[in-house]
């Protein structure tokens, strides 16, 4: 096995047991064969389990007393039940350092065989934001022209309207955007997304931030492929889904009543 420390590994077999594909096997010491090698999905399991540090020359340091799980279900689940979406911001702007400690969070969001094949556009700048609402407005005034079905699930003549009056429908009036995409050619890459935009949707609260899903416009890019181009999403991707992101302009009060879960127990 590459990068065993062979000196200090005690043969405890916790490698062996933690490895997801099932790849490692103990002989006299814990070893991939050499044909299971490409099959690794370098998810670091091996590493993360080992009590001794002996995989990987201690890339990963040792969880220390804070970064153990130390959140009770109350406050989780105040956490999680107090996420609201975010469609009113205050004029403070974004930096660029806290997006880069949000997606420091954000970047540990599971991906299929750790795949981590989400990349990311951010808009931060709130002229530019208003500017993709601009075009996306435009195509809405051609779309209601028209006969489209799309005129059957998006309300456009209030959108329209509103707009006209000087609001935004589209991105709120978000300072910031941020945009997950991914290459066109991996197919499992909108679910891990979505998972790491839903990472990102929890993290901003921690911050004192909020956001929302950018859905019109996510209909609009599908509809429109030009719109991409606007998102500054590379050729060779795909947009997974738009975000808007910003701080909230008033604070909600009370949490709003949700459905109880329809569960069925086998
Ligand atoms: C995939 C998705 C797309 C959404 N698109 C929009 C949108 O385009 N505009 C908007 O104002 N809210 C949008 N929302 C927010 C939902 O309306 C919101 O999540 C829902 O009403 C529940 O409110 P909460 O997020 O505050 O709990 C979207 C949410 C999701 C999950």
């Amino acid at each position: 096995m590459k990068d065993l420390n062979t000196d200090i590994c005690i043969k405890c077999g916790s490698c062996v047991r933690e490895c997801p594909m099932n790849l490692i096997q103990m002989n006299d010491l814990p070893e991939i064969p050499e044909t299971a090698e490409a099959f690794c999905c370098q998810c670091g399991h091996c590493r993360a389990i080992c009590p001794e540090g002996a995989i990987g020359g201690f890339r990963e340091s040792k969880i220390e007393g804070n970064e153990k799980f130390t959140i009770t279900p109350e406050e989780m689940g105040s956490h999680m039940k107090l996420r609201r979406s975010i469609r009113h911001y205050s004029d403070q702007p974004v930096t660029r350092e806290t997006m880069e400690e949000i997606f420091e969070i954000v970047r540990y969001a599971p991906s299929a065989a750790n795949g981590q094949p989400v990349e990311w556009t951010v808009i931060n700048d709130p002229d530019k934001v208003n500017q993709i609402s601009s075009r996306t407005m435009e195509w809405m005034n051609e779309v209601s022209k028209g006969d489209s079905p799309i005129k059957d699930i998006m309300p456009l003549d209030s959108m329209i309207e509103s707009w006209e009056n000087g609001m935004d429908p589209i991105l709120r009036k978000a300072p910031c955007l941020v945009v997950a995409h991914a290459h066109s050619e991996n197919n499992m890459a909108f679910t891990d997304g979505i998972i790491a935009l839903t990472h990102l949707d929890l993290a901003l609260p921690s911050f004192g931030m909020g956001g929302c899903w950018a859905g019109i416009l996510n209909i609009a890019c599908n509809q429109h492929p030009p719109l991409k181009d606007v998102l500054g999403v590379p050729e060779r991707n795909t947009v997974i889904y738009p975000f808007m992101v910003g701080y909230p302009k008033y604070q909600h009060q009370r949490i709003p009543e949700r459905n109880q879960p329809k569960i069925r127990w086998e």
